[in-house]
């Protein structure tokens, strides 16, 4: 992939494609760091004397214009965080986006209304998405892809605009894909793979490659019951994805059948219901009642999966182990996620709600050697899907 060191941006429109789609509550943006993450390009652009047009998406406004859905206070917060005035136009591609891009000067920095705005962005329609990907190629000279986080969406402004402009990776892509990298090729061993969240269906894919490359796989979360029930065990009310049990049978097997140690919650926090208050006790994971949730890992499980990544040199995580929003199911994520930091492992977080909880959690960022910005993204990576985005940068 070439980089912007590639590219003279003095003087130059240069349209960067980031992620910024960060949780909000309201108008206040509840964590930051994808914001963070995309400011080390946009500077240097601006230094070296680009205008820098910064277009991204936030939520799934679906084709619609949704004030809710406004990237306006991303705007002001990208602002506070360059220590530069950041131009905001109102629309993606229309008469704001023409003018405020015109008036941009060299070094400084424009950020463009939300993307999918417009139906075109994230159209399945190859003509439709064109159309809109040359509308938005015409406001720049040049196109930087950054936003790593939606680099597995083929998207307008991620696959289609880099075959209209002279394009670059950004520096948060080059990283992203450098510690990917050590992951899928030369992976010092022992892998540890830690999985988490609710769905088991939204990791079928990458449990499925992980197997043949992993020496353990750590199942947590709200998937975990889903393998719980697998193996015949009664889950309560806890999470359940019935139509996946095959699938999972199929991962038990073929994880018996290679070797590889794939390891299930002992004990859990089992709840009357699913609230931050909600009485509670630790019961066994084989015997969960049956007006009983699993809404954490218990604490002989978090001793369980301390002990599987103390010894290991590469560690991947996904996904929480609980309900971390509500600080009683929070302690299971946390305890992970000190077992992580205190592995010294090369250790990554993939993405979205695990790399939130780590933040919300107050656990040091600088504990772990990368947090993802990706959690889609770096989950087809490890798949070995071939990401449009990085394909579209690579051509
Ligand atoms: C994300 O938050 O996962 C990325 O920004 C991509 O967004 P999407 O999942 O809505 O496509
Ligand atoms: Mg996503």
């Amino acid at each position: 992939m070439r980089t912007f060191d590639d590219l003279d941006v003095k003087g130059r429109r240069v349209l960067v494609r980031a992620d910024l789609n960060v949780p909000l509550d309201g108008e206040t943006i509840t964590d930051d760091g994808r914001i963070r993450a995309s400011v080390p390009t946009i500077r240097t652009l601006a230094d070296r004397g680009a205008k820098v047009v910064v277009c991204a998406h936030l939520g799934r406004p679906k084709g619609q214009v949704k004030p809710e859905f406004s990237l306006k206070p991303v705007a002001v917060r990208l602002s506070e965080l360059l220590g530069r005035d950041v131009a905001f136009a109102t629309d993606v591609v229309g008469d704001s986006a023409s003018a405020t891009v015109g008036g941009l000067r060299d070094g400084e920095v424009a950020l463009l209304e939300n993307l999918r705005f417009e139906p075109g962005e994230e159209s399945k329609d190859d003509a439709l998405r064109g159309g809109f990907a040359a509308r938005l190629a015409a406001l720049a000279d040049l196109y930087v892809g950054d936003g790593f986080g939606a680099v597995h969406r083929k998207h307008a402004s991620v696959y289609d605009v880099p075959k209209l402009l002279p394009h670059a990776a950004g520096k948060l892509i080059v990283a992203e894909v450098e510690v990917l990298k050590r992951l899928t090729e030369a992976t010092e061993r022992p892998y540890v793979v830690v999985l988490g969240g609710a769905k088991v269906s939204d990791k079928l894919g990458v449990i499925a490659n992980l197997l043949t490359k992993v020496d353990r796989l750590l199942i947590g979360g709200g998937m975990a019951y889903t393998f719980l029930k697998a193996q015949g065990h009664e889950v309560g009310g806890s999470l359940l994805q019935e139509d996946q049990l095959d699938e999972v049978r199929g991962f038990l097997n073929e994880a018996a059948k290679r070797g590889v140690d794939l390891v299930l919650p002992v004990d859990v926090l089992a709840a009357t219901h699913f609230a931050k208050d909600a009485p509670h006790d630790v019961v066994d994971a084989t015997a969960i009642p049956a007006d009983r949730q699993g809404l954490d890992i218990g604490p002989r499980t978090r001793e369980l999966f301390a002990g599987k990544v103390a010894d290991a040199r590469t560690i991947f995580w996904n996904g929480p182990m609980g309900v971390f929003e509500f600080d009683a199911f929070a302690g299971g994520t946390k305890a992970v996620a000190e077992a992580l930091i205190a592995s010294g492992a090369f250790t990554v977080v993939g993405g979205g709600d695990s790399a939130a909880a780590v933040r919300r959690l107050g656990l040091p960022e600088d504990g772990f050697s990368h947090i993802s910005t990706g959690g889609g993204a770096s989950l087809e990576y490890l798949e070995g899907k071939t990401l449009p985005g990085l394909a579209a940068l690579e051509e």
